[in-house]
């Protein structure tokens, strides 16, 4: 791989560390970088870049590496950055421009940070904007991220109650299993079943889209139906009509009130996340029992939840964490790495060289900021909304 032909300079690749509270992942892991080396590119990590996630600088030396001291040193010259986290401000204000820089951005919520990439003519691959179709699969690092998630979430509600969570003959007695429920059968939903399957409980789940039902049954829970499906579009959940609020609440709160655990995912993409567990129905729970709602950034699937804490409410645990993938550093940044290996296929053409053509369907989706401009049209909305 070549950035200028005939000169043989490499394209440098640069994986910065990450500096958001609470990060530990990193963007890239050395077996990647391995593959990347070899493939001809340059790849920069900067100092203790994965420590937290337990790939210390010396395993990325070995892959092919090369460790850059400072944030600076690690942009001289790159022509792509990797990144989990959006780039901050200041990191935008280090890169030069036509820069690539692909990673999360959280562009409705990161409207300063997107307005320095675009004034500061970066390229920014958002990857939450990747279509969800087979031939992008690799490159999913929701699903990728969402699977990391719903697994802490399981370990994290079974370490949380006080009872086992699997059905024991012993010599002291028989005990019997723990019930956990799963609200929202999506990615995280699923891992969380398995997940807890896997530990010994009984599992029951619940999702509006009846099509999630199969899968559920598949991993050996069982599947809560309501006549409602609310398949909406690109095999999304639709919002529910106030009288299917309503009938979803009571077989909800039924359900929620027989469980020692309850994890909630349900999401609609681009909007709050729907209350399916009321403060009533958190007084109706066991004493000890504990919901885990990964749903807590995005509004909260519990009317109690309170994001990044942990509440107590009539004996029941209510956790709210922030960014659950990140407490699977290891293997959530090699998922990562991998889906990012895949993306950055896509940008090299048949002479190796970096694409600058992004007419590819999975490329025109993602492409967030490019050449000065916004060609995300609602993230241009929310800018324009805003006068900037
Ligand atoms: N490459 C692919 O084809 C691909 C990859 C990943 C996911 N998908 C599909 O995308 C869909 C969504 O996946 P996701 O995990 O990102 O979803 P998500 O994170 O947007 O939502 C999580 C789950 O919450 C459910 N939900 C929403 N409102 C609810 C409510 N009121 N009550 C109960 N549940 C509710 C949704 O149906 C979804 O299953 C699924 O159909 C999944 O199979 C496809």
């Amino acid at each position: 791989m070549t950035g200028a032909p005939g000169t043989g300079t490499p394209v440098v690749i640069a994986v910065g560390r990450e500096t958001a509270a609470g990060e530990q992942r990193v963007a890239t892991v050395p077996d990647v970088v391995q593959k990347l080396v070899k493939a001809g590119f340059e790849v920069r990590v900067e100092h203790d870049a994965g420590a937290r996630a337990f790939y210390p600088d010396d395993s990325f030396v070995a892959a092919g590496a090369k460790i850059a001291a400072s944030r600076s040193d690690l942009l001289k010259g790159a022509r792509v950055m990797l990144c989990v986290q959006p780039p901050t401000v200041a990191d935008a204000g280090m890169f030069s421009e036509g820069t690539i820089v692909v990673g999360f951005m959280n562009p409705a919520n990161n409207l300063d940070g997107i307005r320095a990439l675009r004034d500061r003519k970066v390229t920014a691959f958002a990857l939450e904007l990747v279509p969800r179709i087979s031939r992008a699969q690799s490159m999913d690092a929701l699903s990728s991220q969402a699977t990391a998630g719903g697994y802490v979430a399981a370990v994290m509600g079974a370490a949380h109650c006080p009872k086992f969570l699997p059905m024991l003959t012993t010599a002291a007695g028989t005990i019997r299993p723990a019930t956990v429920l799963i609200l929202g059968a999506g990615v995280a939903g699923l891992m969380a079943i398995a997940t807890a399957k896997r530990l010994g409980a009984l599992v029951e789940a619940y999702d509006v889209r009846r099509a999630a039902g199969e899968q559920v049954r598949s991993l050996g829970a069982k599947f809560l139906e309501l006549e409602i499906n609310a398949e909406g579009s690109g095999g999304y959940a639709r919002e529910l009509t106030p009288e299917e609020k309503v009938k979803e609440q009571q077989m909800v709160s039924a359900a929620v009130a027989r469980a020692d655990i309850v994890i909630t995912t349900a999401a609609i993409p681009g909007r709050k996340a729907p209350v399916l567990i009321t403060r009533e129905t958190v007084a109706a729970m066991r004493p000890g029992a504990v919901i885990i709602d990964m749903a807590a950034e995005s509004g909260g699937n519990c009317e109690l939840t309170v994001a990044g804490t942990t509440v107590h409410d009539h004996g029941v645990t209510i956790i709210g964490p922030r960014n659950l993938p990140a407490q699977i550093p290891f293997h959530a940044s090699q998922m990562y790495a991998r889906n990012l290996q895949s993306f950055l296929a896509l940008l090299v053409d048949k002479s190796g060289a970096l694409t600058r053509d992004f007419s590819d369907e999975i490329l025109a989706a993602s492409l967030l900021v490019h050449a000065g401009e916004v060609r995300h049209k609602p993230t241009q909305d929310l800018l324009t909304g805003g006068r900037a």
